[in-house]
């Protein structure tokens, strides 16, 4: 049956003039942010254009996005650029569609209700006090590598229940390789499928066999220990209303997305903190403050977080103005209205949170990091897609209660002993991935507090 839909605009919302082969790609460039902010500024709300063969709408009205994510979301899947990554994300979480995503989130939602998350903290602070035990006064290290060293541990022990690290370099160095290589794909004009033996699909999928080889062997090594208080056993025991659980290829699937979706964007948002922080040592102080007062120098717990109102607020703000995921998009399977424009089937909306978190009228003076804004009720205010950095509808991030306390724990438990002063000379710049990650790291120096 055909849906019957009123469209009161003709022709497509407004963008700029692109080519005739590959549309605007030559002007969205490496810092596709930036190409994003100027469209909304430029023609508002709602605005068009093309990247290949793709024709994208990007929208960053609260209202129109709420449409998309939530009141339509049945007529949506997840656009070409997450569909990009599933040679290393499988038929995860992420990536799954319709019937099986559904079933698959309903069995692993209980894992990740506040009340379960709530018994990983104490992992979550002895690894970062093991982390600073490790440091000493004047070292420099590279912030994004040690934090994610960390939040990869702690995917590791709370997911498989494993303890040592493994070849992490190894992992970190192979993922960010396959990332790069699957970015530069996704960037380009025209793309032969992936099977195809070009160099650059031989390149990539050499990285993407050595990333999953790596993870496979933590899964691996977590499903032969008995079963505990991780997440995989959480998984290998759930069962569906008809007693079926999840086959070994599910489990795996599952286990490698949590894995890569949850460790990289939680270590990014450590980093982003700690380098707005370095920048602003008025706020750095009120945070020194306040773990002065409330924690006095112990080990942060689950209990604390509530009364640690400004740490939650830098870490808002550090996601605001750097968003982990910046941006996220959806594939329509119907002809649909958005904005009152014709949306045709295949076509692709993208929310991004770098344009919406900056949005002057929710966020006075945008650009700067002023944690405080958070402090008298601002999430209660907003509406609810002015700031989405979990995305939201029924496709919420499902780890989003997971990364909040961590995010908490690990900077209350690191910044009451170690500050960080970022090297004067370093060049600090966004590298528009699937995440935001510094283009060349986050030098820093340690210092005590
Ligand atoms: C600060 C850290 C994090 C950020 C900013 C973040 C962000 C997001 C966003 C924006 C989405 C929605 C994507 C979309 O709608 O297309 C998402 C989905 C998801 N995230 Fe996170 N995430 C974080 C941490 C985590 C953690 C710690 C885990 C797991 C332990 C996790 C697991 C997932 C999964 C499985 C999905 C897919 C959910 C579904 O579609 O049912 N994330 N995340």
């Amino acid at each position: 049956m055909s849906r019957s839909i009123t469209i009161a605009k003709a022709g497509l919302p407004p963008g700029p003039k692109g080519t005739l082969i590959g549309g605007n790609i030559s002007q969205i460039g490496p810092r596709r942010v930036d190409f994003f902010l100027d469209l909304a500024r430029t023609y508002g709300s709602i605005a068009s254009f093309r990247a290949g063969r793709w024709r994208l709408f990007l929208v960053s009205d609260p209202e129109l996005i709420q449409q998309v994510l939530v009141t339509d979301a049945r007529h949506y899947i997840k656009h070409f650029g997450a569909r990009a990554f599933k040679p290393i994300l499988g038929n995860g979480l992420v990536t799954s569609e319709g019937d099986f995503w559904l079933s698959q989130r309903r069995l692993m939602q209980p894992a990740f209700l506040k009340a379960q998350v709530l018994s990983y903290a104490p992992i979550m602070a002895e690894l970062a006090n093991a982390m600073v035990s490790k440091w000493s006064p004047g070292q420099a290290v590279d912030l994004e590598y040690e934090f994610s060293v960390l939040t990869s541990a702690i995917a590791l022990k709370t997911l498989f229940g494993l303890d040592d690290q493994g070849d992490h370099e190894g992992v970190y160095r192979s993922l960010m390789e396959a990332f790069d290589l699957l970015t530069i794909r996704l960037d380009a004009t025209f793309t032969l499928p992936i099977s195809f033996p070009t160099p650059a699909n031989i390149k990539i999928r050499r990285a993407v066999a050595r990333v999953i080889d790596l993870i496979d062997d933590f899964i691996a090594r977590g499903r032969s220990r008995p079963l505990g208080n991780d997440l995989l056993s959480t998984m290998i025991m759930a069962q569906r209303e008809d007693g079926s659980r999840m086959t070994d290829q599910q489990l795996r699937d599952e286990a490698m997305t949590l894995y890569l979706a949850g460790y990289e964007t939680t270590a990014l948002t450590l980093t982003w903190s700690w380098y707005l922080l370095s920048q602003h040592p008025s706020a750095e102080r009120k945070l020194a403050d306040e773990w002065a007062r409330v924690l006095g120098g112990r080990t942060p717990t689950a209990n604390d977080l509530a009364a640690l109102p400004y740490t939650s607020a830098v870490i808002n703000e550090a996601m605001r103005l750097y968003p982990p995921v910046y941006a996220i998009g959806r594939e329509a399977t119907t002809d649909l209205e958005l904005g009152g424009y014709r949306v045709k089937r295949g076509y692709t909306i993208l929310m991004s949170q770098w344009v919406s978190h900056r949005d002057p009228k929710y966020f006075p003076d945008p650009e700067r990091f002023l944690p405080e804004r958070w402090l008298d009720g601002l999430t209660t205010r907003l509406p609810k897609f002015a700031y989405y950095p979990f995305g939201g509808g029924q496709r919420l991030c499902i780890g989003s209660h997971f990364a909040t306390m961590e995010a908490a724990i690990v900077l209350a438990a690191v910044g009451q002993k170690y500050r960080f002063t970022i090297a004067p000379d370093a060049v600090i710049d966004i590298k528009p991935q699937i995440t935001l990650p510094p283009k060349y790291g986050m030098p820093a120096t340690l210092e005590l507090r």
